[in-house]
Parts: C-alpha cells; sequence; structure tokens
C-alpha cells in the first residue's frame, strides 16, 4: 500500500498484482484499508450502489465531492482515487481542471474520467499541471445510452487494435493510470504487457497491473455484473443481525435490565 505511484511502477515491473475497491463512506473504506487494499475508488458508481438510481448518470460533482471526503478521511496508506462524474469535465480542459480541483480539495489523489483521445487535451493541461489522471476505457457507463445498455467493448479485432492504439498513445500523453472495463482478456493483457503506467482492470481478465471491483459486489450486495464475484454473502450477514436486533427487542430480551446489554 502507498501514495506514492511510482512505487505502482515498480511493482507494476515486478509482476506483483495490485488490488483497489470501491467505497462511498468512511467505515467501508476504512474496512478496505484494513484489508489491505492498495488503491480506493470512489467511483460514480455510487449512483448505482449507494442512491439506488439504475445508471451512473444522476450523479453530480458535489455529492462526489461529499464521498470523496468520507472516504480520504479512512485512507492513511491507500491511494485515493476519484471519478469525475457525467457532465463535469467534457467542455473543455478548463472546465475539467476546475472539476477536479474540487475532487483534489476533497481529498481524491488520482481523478479519474470517462473516454480517450477525444480528451488528449484536457489530459495533457491537466498532467502539465501536476494532476494524477487516470483513464477509464472500454465500457464506460456515462455512455450507457448511446449502447442502449451496459455491453462489453473492443470485441472485434478492428476495435480492438484502436482501443489499443488509443490506451498506448494516453499512456504516452501524462496519463498515471489507465483502466479497462469490459473488454476482452486478450486485448487487456496486450495493453498492460506495453503501457508504462499501470493498467487496473475490471472485467478484463487477470493479465492487467491491478483489478478493481465496486465494493457491495464483493460483499454480496445486490445484483453484480457476470464479471464480479461476491467474496461474502454480506447481505445474509448483516439481514441476520438486523433479524436478531428486531426478535431480541420484540421478545424483551434487548435491552436488559439495570442497563446491562
Ligand atoms: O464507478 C465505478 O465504480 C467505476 C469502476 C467500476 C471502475 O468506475
Ligand atoms: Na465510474
Amino acid at each position: 500500500m502507498s501514495k506514492r505511484i511510482d512505487t505502482w511502477i515498480a511493482a507494476k515491473e515486478r509482476g506483483e498484482k495490485r488490488v483497489l475497491v470501491t467505497a462511498y463512506d468512511h467505515p467501508f473504506a476504512k474496512l478496505a484499508e484494513e484489508a489491505g487494499v492498495d488503491g480506493v475508488l470512489v467511483g460514480d458508481s455510487l449512483g448505482m450502489v449507494v442512491q439506488g438510481h439504475r445508471d451512473t448518470l444522476q450523479v453530480t460533482l458535489e455529492q462526489m465531492a461529499y464521498h470523496t471526503e468520507m472516504v480520504a478521511r479512512a485512507c492513511q496508506r491507500s491511494l485515493v482515487f476519484a471519478d469525475l462524474p457525467l457532465g463535469s469535465y467534457e467542455e473543455s480542459p478548463a472546465q475539467c481542471w476546475r472539476s477536479a480541483s474540487t475532487l483534489l480539495r476533497a481529498g481524491a489523489e488520482v481523478i479519474k474520467w470517462e473516454g480517450g483521445l477525444e480528451f488528449r487535451e484536457h489530459l495533457e493541461f491537466s498532467a502539465a499541471r501536476g494532476l494524477n489522471v487516470c483513464v477509464h476505457l472500454g465500457l464506460t457507463p456515462q455512455r450507457l445510452r448511446q449502447w442502449g445498455g451496459f455491453q462489453r467493448q473492443a470485441t472485434t479485432p478492428a476495435a480492438a487494435e484502436r482501443l489499443e492504439q488509443e490506451a498506448l498513445t494516453l499512456a504516452q500523453s501524462g496519463a498515471r493510470f489507465l483502466l479497462l472495463e469490459a473488454v476482452p482478456a486478450e486485448l487487456a493483457a496486450r495493453i498492460s504487457a506495453q503501457s508504462p503506467i499501470p493498467v487496473i482492470g475490471i472485467g478484463a481478465g487477470p493479465d492487467t497491473d491491478a483489478q478493481v471491483l465496486v465494493l457491495h459486489d464483493v460483499l454480496g450486495f445486490g445484483k453484480a455484473p457476470p464479471f464480479a464475484r461476491a467474496f461474502v454473502d454480506g447481505a445474509a450477514l448483516l439481514r441476520a443481525g438486523l433479524g436478531d436486533y428486531v426478535q431480541a427487542v420484540r421478545e424483551q430480551s434487548f435491552p436488559g435490565k439495570a442497563g446491562k446489554r
């Protein structure tokens, strides 16, 4: 675990896998850090797993800043990534910088946005001013309506070739991290092998430098995408605990007499 990005590059060179998970508040960010993650992403998946929306399009910059503050306070050693939400960066490098600085002030250390070469000016502008940028390619959920659903990307040889060139160009244009979502494993492996910067994968096979998953998918809450794994049935565990509480009050075994628990 380290706040220093050069240790991520060294880890990549040694072939050591790094691990990220999303988090949206202090207690879960703290649990993730105690479990030993290297990075915590305050994702705009916030809209889906915390706010209960069907997609990420409703999330605002103010909400991202609020959640980033909570997470950043918990992350002593792990690197804090935060997403720029829809509409907060696309117009211009200046708009992008302004929004990024809001998240930096909230405690983010790496700023992620969805999209590649169409934002090359944004990347060069921001990188020249010291911003650590993570470029999210492949399935970019903010463009959901362009596809009419969450769809795997770069599934034809031509599209894969295009994405490979795009990723490598961005890696040379000042990005500190690439994130590949829902692309073929062989493509993600090729990009990771050639990229000088760490590649984080989700639904992109085992050969990226790092993996990220959505917290609620890891913990067994709700319906996870096919590439995710629930490592614990968290919903069942917590439902049981809450059920015990409800029952204890009803049968008057809680609270105990004379202030006893
Ligand atoms: O918002 C998010 O959680 C993400 C990850 C799925 C990569 O962008
Ligand atoms: Na996101």
